[in-house]
């Protein structure tokens, strides 16, 4: 079973791919809605009618190194398990939009994985471009906003080893806080 942080890696990942400048995550854990909600947006290249009627089928990819995309289709899979669904909204040259949702006390539903792990990869992979991080539960909201980080620390690039590491604890330290368990 594959985590979920490692399904928001892989979308972020074509995010990034697609030339996003802005890319939202947004996770909402409610356990009183038995919901787990992930949005992901961007403003990238986006994807024509015809390539978003395929995307959500593993033998279609754009790659030229190897046939099969697998990111998308995997997640819907991992969402229609769990009685949630995969959402994709997308236009060429405005961006695209990924919604999914999974019922949260089901069986089946992933383990939310590690989400600083997560984050300060993606983070890593950016080059021009923000993240904004929002994790809800029925605690409270966390949000992290690299453009917020970049001016509080005067720097233009998260791209530090030591920079890295301290919002991955960050992330983990604010996302247990509000955690349920
Ligand atoms: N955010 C996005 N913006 C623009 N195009 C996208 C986006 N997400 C997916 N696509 C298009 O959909 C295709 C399929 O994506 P998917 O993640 O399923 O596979 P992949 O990225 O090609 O390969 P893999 O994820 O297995 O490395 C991509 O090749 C790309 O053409
Ligand atoms: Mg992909």
């Amino acid at each position: 079973m594959k985590e979920i942080s490692m399904h928001i890696l892989d979308i972020a990942m074509n995010s990034i791919k697609a030339g996003a400048s802005l890319l939202e995550i947004e996770i909402t854990d409610s356990e009183k809605d038995n919901l787990v909600k992930i949005a992901i947006k961007d403003n990238g290249a986006g994807m024509s009618e015809e390539t978003l009627k395929k995307v959500t089928d593993p033998f279609f990819t754009t790659r030229t190194t190897r046939k099969v995309g697998l990111g998308l289709p995997m997640l819907k899979g991992s969402c229609e398990r769990c009685n949630g669904k995969l959402e994709i909204d997308s236009q060429l040259g405005v961006g695209t939009t990924v919604l999914c949702w999974f019922e949260r006390n089901n069986i089946d539903r992933a383990p939310m994985g590690n989400m600083g792990d997560t984050i300060m990869t993606i983070i890593n992979s950016m080059e021009n471009c923000e993240l904004i991080y929002t994790h809800g539960t029925d605690r409270g909201n966390f949000v992290l906003n690299t453009e917020e980080i970049k001016n509080m620390l005067d720097c233009s690039s998260l791209n530090d080893g030591e920079v890295l590491l301290w919002i991955k604890d960050f992330i983990n330290e604010n996302i247990s806080e509000l955690s349920i368990n």
